[in-house]
């Protein structure tokens, strides 16, 4: 499974791009509101750090300003995913920019049909939401699993991004499941790292050494 960072925190990326964990980003407009940077800044130094897509989110609602605006994010770099949101007009867009060859995004999807209609239009990624699913009692985790059985079924190339991810757990079920790619803030890709026994364990260690004076440098 790939690693998308869902942020658009310079550092935060650069952190987790070092070590080998960043195959992607996403970003959306409350991320980039949250990094107080513009749009078109922010996202070119996102694409010059990381190989992989980074998805930059339209702003308009209506299919022709999407288009426009998609056209001009596509121009920041070769990685862009332009992200358009499931609705009639992103779905046309959608197919516009793939037939363009441009990579698309279908973000804000949050059933197998949307996510059947996405493919059918060309998307290059899918972004089923887990975490608002669950918020509401429903099954992110299943709409991960419907999506996967619905593409292999017909084998739809177009990449299941399981997305608005809260949890360690949420990355290994989307994992098992078998979703494409993951993206999650950086804390939750952070976070798969820890475990009780492991600290426990070390503890366990560190006290031995002290005890024994164990040195290597
Ligand atoms: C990513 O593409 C989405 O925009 C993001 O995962 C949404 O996450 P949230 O539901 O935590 O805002």
């Amino acid at each position: 499974m790939k690693f998308f960072v869902d942020t658009a925190e310079i550092d935060q990326i650069k952190e987790l791009n070092d070590l080998g964990m960043v195959d992607g980003v996403t970003t959306n407009p409350s991320l980039i509101a949250k990094s107080g940077r513009d749009i078109l800044e922010v996202t070119k130094e996102i694409c010059d750090l990381v190989d992989g897509p980074v998805s930059a989110e339209v702003v308009a609602l209506d299919a022709d300003t999407m288009l426009a605006e998609g056209r001009k994010l596509a121009k920041i770099a070769d990685n862009i995913a332009v992200k358009v949101p499931l609705t009639w007009a992103g779905l046309q867009t959608c197919k516009a920019l793939s037939d363009e060859g441009v990579m698309v995004n279908v973000t804000l999807c949050f059933s197998a049909n949307q996510a059947l209609l996405a493919a059918k239009a060309g998307a290059t990624f899918i972004s089923p939401f887990i975490g608002r699913l669950d918020d509401l009692n429903l099954d992110g985790m299943e709409l991960i699993g419907d999506i996967r059985t619905i593409y292999d079924n017909y084998g739809f190339e177009t990449q299941i991004l399981a997305a608005s991810i809260r949890s360690a757990n949420h990355m290994k079920d989307a994992a098992l499941i078998g979703a494409d790619v993951a993206t999650a803030p950086p804390a939750v890709i952070k976070a798969m790292a820890n475990h009780v026994l492991t600290d426990k364990g070390l503890a366990g260690f560190m006290a031995d050494v002290e005890k024994a004076g164990i040195k290597i440098l």
